[in-house]
């Protein structure tokens, strides 16, 4: 376990693109460690309706890597005119840099160690705000959970949601019934290069944070 203080531990899990460790095994009793304590966060009526699928066949890593990358081609088809310094997100402090650490992820991703790809039972395309809320907030806790307990093992991740441009196809790789279960993520599973990671920019509390009323 690195030594980190909980506030430590909560400012410093980043998406790690560029410093994730491809070359270095990842064992399958640690990622089963840390679902375990990812286990601990909330879900709907401890239901635990979820399902993980790790992938860790060098074979399966390759081609869901394969289908990230095509997702990923058509998210930037979808964006038409609006990249580059159109883009919505260029206006944020240090974008070029995402960028340069997304297409690194891209060239590398089959070579993940492991991918994970949490899934709740249920689709919320039909769904009202509530059950939608309900269904992504008794999953998306556990998965950050699971980022934590890798950055305190000296592990990291990289949210990724690129591959659910084609989420049929990912689907029918690893045997999922698309009908009932919707995938989070795609998300690489590795050591990372050295633990020294900082906190990173985000708009302060006075600009986003409304006291006891709605704020622009
Ligand atoms: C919902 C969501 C989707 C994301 N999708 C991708 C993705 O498909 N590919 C990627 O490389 N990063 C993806 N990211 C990572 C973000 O780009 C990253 O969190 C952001 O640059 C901030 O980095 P930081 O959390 O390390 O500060 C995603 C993050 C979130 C929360």
């Amino acid at each position: 376990m690195l030594d980190l203080t909980p506030d430590d531990l909560l400012t410093t899990t980043r998406s790690v693109r560029k410093r994730l460790d491809f070359d270095r095994p990842v064992s399958r009793e640690l990622i089963s460690e840390c679902l375990e304590v990812a286990f601990q966060a909330p879900n709907g009526s401890n239901m635990n309706s979820w399902r993980w699928v790790v992938v860790d066949d060098p074979e399966r890593v390759a081609a869901a890597a394969g289908i990230y990358n095509a997702g990923l081609d058509d998210y930037i088809a979808s964006l038409g005119d609006a990249v580059g310094e159109s883009y919505m997100g260029a206006q944020v402090p240090r974008y070029e840099m995402i960028g340069e650490s997304v297409a690194h992820l891209r060239e590398n991703m089959h070579r993940s160690p492991a991918l994970l790809i949490p899934l709740f039972a249920g689709r919320t395309e039909e769904a009202s705000v509530f059950f939608q809320a309900s269904l992504w907030g008794s999953v998306i806790q556990a998965t950050w959970s699971f980022f934590l307990a890798l950055r305190a093992r000296g592990l990291g991740s990289a949210w990724t949601t690129g591959h659910l441009f084609r989420e049929k196809e990912m689907a029918e790789l690893l045997g999922i019934p698309l009908d009932l279960y919707t995938q989070v993520g795609l998300f690489p599973i590795a050591y990372t290069i050295g633990t020294d990671f900082r906190a990173a920019y985000r708009k302060p509390v006075s600009e986003v944070v409304g006291w006891n009323q709605f704020e622009v």
